[in-house]
């Protein structure tokens, strides 16, 4: 469930209910409204706002190991980031501080569990590329499906199951629970979740040119190397021979010395190499 809170003149997005695992890491996106570009934001931790503490500021040092918070200022957002999860890792918040004023927030619950989360993604960073497609599977242990959504946009429900998102063709297989996105742009970048109604997963995508270099052996460096000494080698023996191959007879150089002289094959190698 995506919340939007408009009080007054502000705007926060963020997903409500995370699901994680005991000792690993969540990131977790939130928007704000572009007006708050250049504002303070913050990670706070606790039920109750008013009594929440500070995890983690964007105007403070990264000191603090457990909690991590970076900004996307080109798509205003933050990556929030929870290390080392445990069961006390529940009620936040994500805020902007607003001057003279109410700071502009929105509360979010995680859930950790032991076990395999009831929503959990295999990545939480996946790269595509433009014009291919990327597959994501959101393994749901619900039997009411899931809905695909992009931070701050639309979704693809259950019931439509196919459908675009800001124009990128979406396609969910409800029994794989997979996602698959088509026809990518650059646009299609961004955080997305997936959604089971009680939670939701965030994950981010990032589409770029696809990389053209093709993948070489190094098996085939090694050979190419080998062929190219020995075509230099032959050249050489080639050219050694060429330097007096007219005064000499059919099975003696001419070896190079101070000078040059015709000397069987035999003796040229023995006396320089
Ligand atoms: C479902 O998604 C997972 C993870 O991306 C992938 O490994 C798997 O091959 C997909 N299954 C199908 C049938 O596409
Ligand atoms: C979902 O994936 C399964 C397994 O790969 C496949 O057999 C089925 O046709 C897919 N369903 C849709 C609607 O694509
Ligand atoms: C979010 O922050 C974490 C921790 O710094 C990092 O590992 C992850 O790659 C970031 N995700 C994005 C989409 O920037």
């Amino acid at each position: 469930i995506i919340l939007h809170v408009s009080l007054m003149d502000t705007l926060v997005f963020i997903i409500s209910k995370v699901s994680g695992k005991t000792g690993t890491s969540v990131s977790i996106p939130c928007s704000y409204d572009v007006k708050h570009k250049n504002h303070v934001k913050f990670l706070c931790k606790g039920y109750y706002f008013n009594y929440c503490s500070f995890a983690v500021r964007t105007d403070s040092s990264q000191g603090i190991e457990k909690y991590s918070i970076s900004e996307d200022k080109t798509q205003n957002n933050l990556n929030m980031t929870i290390k080392r999860l445990t069961a006390d890792d529940t009620h936040f918040w994500c805020g902007v501080e607003i001057n003279n004023g109410a700071d502009d927030r929105q509360y979010f619950q995680l859930s950790v569990t032991t076990g395999t989360p009831s929503l959990s993604l295999a990545h939480q960073n996946v790269i595509g590329y433009i014009g291919d497609k990327i597959t994501i599977n959101c393994n749901y242990r619900n039997s009411g499906g899931v809905r695909w959504c992009k931070l701050g946009s639309t979704c693809v429900t259950k019931a439509t199951v196919s459908g675009n998102i800001d124009g990128t063709a979406v396609i969910i297989n409800m029994t794989i629970s997979n996602v698959t996105m088509s026809g990518l742009k650059p646009e299609s970048s961004g955080w997305y979740y997936c959604d089971t109604g009680d939670y939701q997963r965030p994950v981010h995508l990032t589409v770029t040119v696809k990389p053209t270099g093709k993948y070489v052996d190094p098996k085939v460096h090694i050979i190419t190397l080998g062929m190219l000494s020995l075509a230099v080698l032959v050249a050489l023996l080639m050219w050694f021979i060429q330097r007096c191959s007219k005064s000499c007879s059919l099975f003696s150089l001419c070896c190079d010395g101070l000078a040059p002289r015709c000397v069987s094959v035999i003796r040229c190698f023995i006396q320089y190499y």
